[in-house]
């Protein structure tokens, strides 16, 4: 990808769209990384998501605010997604903004229309702010280059990059469940090598003062993790089951992979499984982004078991979205 911004809030003095005009906006803000997030930025969030976790669990009807009125999000799924584009379109929808989502399978993508063009035609509709999945990394980063500055993008999982919104609500759920990250150890375990929601977390994560562990076979471990992410790794998943405060199990991104990277799915489940016997010798909390392959990664029992935060990581997942599309707009840090 061409071009893709340092940093994930950047203020502008002057920008030019298409056709030349010039536009202004100091404070645009936009969400495309949790690893140049400011950790005051992250905080707001993770505070704000906790104050929208109780409001959605309110009883009675649900009421709608107003926060976003007059408003319009575009949600641009590039990838396939359930809980990402669903949680986007609610948490858009309660806070009063008006939501459209492209599907671009039946959309003039599939007659060759270029993404650029997508968004410029988009743009001239007066869209306020572009929530971006795609299967290539950078390529929310790279439209927010080529966006006038009175547009905010979201990045909401761009291939082996980042899926900032994730690693917010994950953590967001362990802060709430352990009280604080900070000292807690954390596991991250499976297909890292090709894991945006492992990038992400371990960036988070650091910045909340956790330690991070990634889990897996070397074959699915990203070279110079120490380095790049300040994390340990092991290949030994049974060897930190009883000092993990929490357990985050991967989904192997068959997907992402050109070629096998483990002898077989029944190996993999025996070394690297969530299985009631690993269960048992632990008291950590288990994690799952989703989707998940039952038997493989995790059992069931593990994965709906009272100690799984699997359903709640759903729910913040509304809350979360909610807290970063109200900051988008918002003065906030
Ligand atoms: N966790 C996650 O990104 O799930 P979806 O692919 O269903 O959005």
């Amino acid at each position: 990808m061409a071009s893709t911004r340092a940093a994930s809030i950047q203020p502008k003095t002057a920008a030019f769209s298409p056709n030349g005009k010039a536009f202004s906006s100091p404070k645009r803000k936009d969400l495309l990384t949790v690893e140049h997030l400011p950790l005051e930025t992250v905080l707001h969030l993770l505070d704000r998501s906790d104050h929208y976790v109780k409001f959605l669990e309110a009883p009675g009807p649900f009421q709608k605010l107003k926060i976003l009125e007059g408003r319009t999000i575009a949600n641009l799924f590039f990838e396939a997604s359930t809980r990402t584009r669903t949680s986007f379109e609610l948490a858009e929808r309660r806070l009063g903004a008006d939501v459209i989502s492209l599907t671009p399978a039946v959309s003039s993508l599939a007659k060759g229309e270029s993404i650029l063009d997508t968004i410029r035609v988009l743009e001239a509709m007066k869209i306020d702010a572009f929530v971006i999945r795609h299967n290539v990394s950078g390529v929310p980063g790279f439209l927010a280059s080529r966006l006038p500055h009175n547009l905010h993008v979201v990045n909401a999982g761009d291939g082996v990059h980042e899926h900032p919104t994730q690693a917010l609500l994950d953590a967001a759920e362990m802060r709430a469940a352990l009280g604080s990250l900070s000292g807690k150890h954390v596991a991250i375990v499976g297909d890292i090598l090709h894991s945006r929601v492992a990038r992400s977390n371990a960036w988070l994560l650091a910045k909340l003062g956790a330690k991070v562990t990634f889990v897996g076979p070397d074959t699915l471990m990203p070279r110079n993790v120490a380095a790049v992410f300040g994390v340990d790794t092991t290949n030994n998943l049974d060897s930190i089951l009883d000092t993990a405060d929490a357990v985050m199990m991967l989904r192997i991104q068959m997907e992402r992979q050109a070629r096998g990277f483990f002898p077989s799915i029944e190996e993999y489940r025996e070394e690297y499984g969530m299985t009631p016997e690993r269960m048992s010798r632990s008291t950590a909390l288990i994690l799952h982004p989703g989707p998940i392959n039952h038997g493989v990664e995790i059992e069931t029992e593990a994965a709906y078991g009272e100690r799984s935060l699997v359903l709640r990581q759903v729910r913040r997942g509304v809350a979360v979205r909610m807290a970063v599309m109200e900051w988008l707009f918002s003065n906030e840090v």
